[in-house]
């Protein structure tokens, strides 16, 4: 399909389990824009910019993935760039009650704009980026986690903190 999509997210940093949706939905998309949240009010771990760099490199192979940053509403977003679909992914029913409530208030927000949920890959379901922030800072293996290009990076950093 010939159509421009948003993934956003915090991506603090990128795991696998974000590296799978991005993947497919660039199977499925024109384009792929990954929207990195800039005040995300998590005092994120990764900069911006970092954040930024570990999905560009985890996401070197995939010519029609774009990686961006964003300040704001997500629905205002989407407006000034033009797009009007958000892909994301569902972990699991947990995830489901979160998401929806966003995606009402993003088209309640912007009427143009829909969201369309993958479902997680069965080997991402457990993992999120504050298990490998806690995992990789206590000197655990991340490996199974985190996209190998950027494994090292990641790990350097993490036991930094
Ligand atoms: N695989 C692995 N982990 C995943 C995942 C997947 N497919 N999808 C989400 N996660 C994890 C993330 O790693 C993160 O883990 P953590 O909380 O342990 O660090 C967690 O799920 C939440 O993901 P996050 O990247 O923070 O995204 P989110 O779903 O909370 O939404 C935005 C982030 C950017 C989309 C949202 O906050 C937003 O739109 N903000 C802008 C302000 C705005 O418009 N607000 C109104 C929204 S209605």
């Amino acid at each position: 399909m010939n159509k421009t999509v948003i993934c956003p997210g915090s991506f603090d940093p990128v795991t696998l389990g974000h590296l799978d949706i991005i993947t497919r939905a660039s199977k499925m998309f024109g384009k792929v824009i990954v929207a990195v949240l800039v005040n995300s009010g998590k005092n994120p771990t990764f900069s911006t910019e970092e954040r930024m760099e570990l999905l560009r490199e985890a996401t070197a192979g995939l010519d029609n993935v774009e990686i961006t940053s964003f300040k704001g509403l997500l629905a205002e977003y989407c407006k000034s760039s033009g797009v009007d679909t958000i892909v994301k992914g569902l972990r699991a029913v947990s995830d489901f009650e979160y998401e929806f409530q966003m995606a009402l208030a993003n088209k309640k927000l912007n009427p143009q704009l829909e969201t369309i949920f993958l479902t997680a890959d069965a080997d991402s379901t457990f993992l999120s980026s504050s298990m490998v922030r806690e995992i990789g800072s206590m000197g655990g293996d991340i490996s199974n986690f985190v996209p190998a290009p950027v494994h090292d990076r990641i790990v350097k950093k993490l036991r930094k903190q």
